[in-house]
């Protein structure tokens, strides 16, 4: 089969042969049609993600069709148009992931590759009227929204949400679910485009995060405070935010972008009587939720490119410039 290799770490992006690889008892073997890009995968590829380990082939989101199983699994499954959750081994407490909890794609071999080996249990119909492409654009990205908004910020029709950084994968799917579940939302983002294309998405209104008094003027544009802010960046900015919530609001937080949190008073978060949050990914229910929650209020993915297997390098160059808006696709095999 033909795979995206990595021989080591900030290595362009290289299509080698190697052998497709077996399912073991409780596994498939799915032959990938689409898979896509998240940030995970960028830093693996620089070389500066935990655990981080050459050669390898990386890839979380993928969609396929199911090519042969393991002893254990029904062979019903063949030929079925699946997607994949690529949390793996969450464990039983819905509140939290377990010891054995990772992702695919390291240390385990990903999506950027004809073919893959997954746990059964980790695959999902795909509803007919999804394309192979739409389906691959879901998964990392639409579970950890899912997760921060609802399983872990409780979002009720009505209230008022601020989403960081519009143009981020995680993001859009945040401003469409949150538009979808009835919230106001409010975004901030380094691009005017993106403020606007996240207006068009259903958000209100938007602020640049890079200009000094982004704060305060999110304030007047949105008319006061926020139920729920959902960030993926921390860095300076994070220190505002307990200045931004309504008394008793929430802040979720899933990842890093910006780096570290700076010193914060604490009287910023007890006098509000605020929670902070943190998320990663999701349970096997929170991603049969978002998948619901997707058929339900028909969301269609925003995907910014589709790029055939040979232009992968393409896809991770846009994605380091932060030139996206939504996800960056990778068509793997033809022929549907
Ligand atoms: N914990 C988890 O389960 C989980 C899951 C997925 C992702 N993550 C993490 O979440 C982050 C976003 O992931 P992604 O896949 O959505 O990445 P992405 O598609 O590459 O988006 C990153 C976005 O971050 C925004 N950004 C950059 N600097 C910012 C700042 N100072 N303030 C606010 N926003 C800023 C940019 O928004 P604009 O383009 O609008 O300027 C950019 O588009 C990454 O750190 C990733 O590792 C964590």
């Amino acid at each position: 089969m033909q795979a995206i290799f990595f021989n080591k770490a900030d290595e362009i992006c290289k299509i080698q042969e190697t052998q497709v690889p077996e399912p073991g008892n409780n596994e498939v073997l799915i032959k990938i049609k689409a898979a896509a890009l998240n940030r995970r995968d960028f830093w693996i590829k620089k070389g500066i993600y935990q655990g981080a380990k050459f050669p390898c082939i990386i890839g979380s989101d993928g969609a396929g069709i199911v090519e042969k199983v393991g002893e254990n699994i029904d062979k019903d499954w063949i030929n079925k148009a699946v997607i994949i959750n690529p949390g793996m081994s969450w464990g039983e407490d819905p509140d939290a992931h377990g010891p054995d909890f990772h992702i695919l794609g390291l240390p385990t071999q990903g999506t950027f590759a004809q073919y893959v080996c997954v746990p059964a249990e980790s695959i999902w119909y795909k509803p007919d009227t999804w394309t192979f492409e739409k389906a691959a654009a879901l998964p990392l990205a639409a579970l950890t929204a899912y997760r921060a908004l609802f399983t872990r910020g409780d979002l009720r029709r009505g209230q008022k949400v601020f989403i960081t950084g519009a143009g981020g994968g995680v993001a859009v799917y945040l401003i469409q679910f949150a538009v979808a579940a009835g919230a106001k939302v409010f975004v901030s983002s380094s691009s005017e485009k993106k403020i606007k294309k996240a207006i068009t998405l259903g958000a209100e209104g938007g602020v640049f995060y890079n200009e000094p008094g982004w704060e305060k003027e999110l304030e007047k544009i949105s008319d006061g405070k926020f139920d729920i802010i959902i960030d993926s960046a921390a860095g300076a900015n994070f220190e505002k935010f307990p200045g931004l919530l309504k008394t008793g609001g929430k802040i979720v937080i899933f990842g890093g972008t910006a780096g570290k949190i700076p010193e914060m008073t604490a009287a910023k978060i007890f006098w509000k009587q605020a929670s902070i949050l943190g998320t990663t990914m999701g349970s096997k229910e929170d991603f049969k939720n978002m998948l619901d929650f997707v058929e339900k209020h028909n969301i269609e993915p925003v995907i910014d490119k589709i790029f055939p297997m040979v232009d992968a390098e393409l896809a991770f160059k846009q994605m380091e410039n932060h030139e996206q808006f939504g996800k960056l696709v990778i068509k793997i095999t033809d022929g549907y």
